[in-house]
């Protein structure tokens, strides 16, 4: 077992830096090869998802789809292939949860795939966190894990600030701290199993902790 964690936690931590050296690289070359990828796949229609994003979604997670609802995760500004899983699992109930499950369910792949990159490409609004001591905590966990309780860095997978690796690791800044706790603790208590790194990392973790990891999240940038 704890040779276990520690393999997934230094493949991660391989896998993370490999991604950011490829992405240090990106900026230059950016416009020919996003473009030769985006051919390969029919190119989402922004002006769609908008349209059914505003129908269906923006009551709950707000126009801009920065929820102003704590317990609503903000979606402006998240890696767009997390968000259409995300929405593919609510579909198929890989990821169990009856008001996202209703939400999902009269849409195709196609406008699944509209809206997750109309959200993406919105302005995340910056969060704050409320308790400067819990903070402290969150902050310790995020950038060193628990050794002595075989916890990862967040910070390996989710990056420093909170940014997400994409596409695999979603972005974590700013997050709604109840949102986060949330799914901390339905990854933990196993109503949220639609990914095993997250169950494991969780599994050591206590209530408190938890806390301490939302407050610290939503006031990354
Ligand atoms: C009635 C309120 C409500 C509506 C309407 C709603 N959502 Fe949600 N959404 C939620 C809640 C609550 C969650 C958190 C679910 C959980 O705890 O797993 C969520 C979670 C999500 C997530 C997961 C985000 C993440 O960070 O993992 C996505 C993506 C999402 N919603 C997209 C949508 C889209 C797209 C629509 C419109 C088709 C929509 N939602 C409509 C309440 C709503
Ligand atoms: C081994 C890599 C890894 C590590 C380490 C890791 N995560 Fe994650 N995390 C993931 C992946 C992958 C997902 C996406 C899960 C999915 O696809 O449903 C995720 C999802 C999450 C989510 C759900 C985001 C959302 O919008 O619903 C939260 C919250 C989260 N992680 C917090 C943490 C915290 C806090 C830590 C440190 C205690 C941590 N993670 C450590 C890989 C990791």
């Amino acid at each position: 077992m704890k040779l276990l964690a520690t393999l997934i936690v230094s493949t991660s931590l391989i896998t993370s830096l490999a991604t950011s050296v490829v992405f240090a690289n990106e900026p230059a070359e950016t416009a020919a090869p996003a473009a030769s990828a985006a051919a390969k796949v029919a190119k989402p229609d922004l002006n769609a998802g908008a349209a059914k994003f505003a129908a269906t979604c923006a009551a709950c997670h707000n126009a801009d789809g920065n929820s102003a609802i704590p317990a609503n995760p903000k979606l402006a500004g998240q890696h767009p292939e997390y968000l259409l899983e995300q929405l593919r699992e609510f579909k198929s109930g890989k990821r169990a949860n009856p008001v996202m499950g209703g939400m999902v369910a009269g849409l195709t792949d196609d406008d699944m795939r509209n809206i997750a990159y109309w959200a993406a490409a919105q302005k995340p609004k910056a969060g704050f966190a409320k308790n400067a001591e819990l903070v402290k905590m969150g902050e310790k966990i995020y950038k060193g894990g628990i050794a002595d309780r075989q916890v990862p860095a967040c910070a390996g997978c989710h990056s420093p600030t909170g940014a997400g690796i994409p596409s695999k690791y979603p972005r974590l800044s700013g997050q709604h701290a109840d949102y986060v706790a949330t799914q901390l603790t339905g990854f933990r208590d196993g109503t949220r199993k639609n990914n095993a790194s997250m169950s494991q990392v969780t599994a050591k973790l206590n209530d408190k902790e938890i806390k301490a990891l939302a407050d610290y999240v939503a006031g990354l940038r």
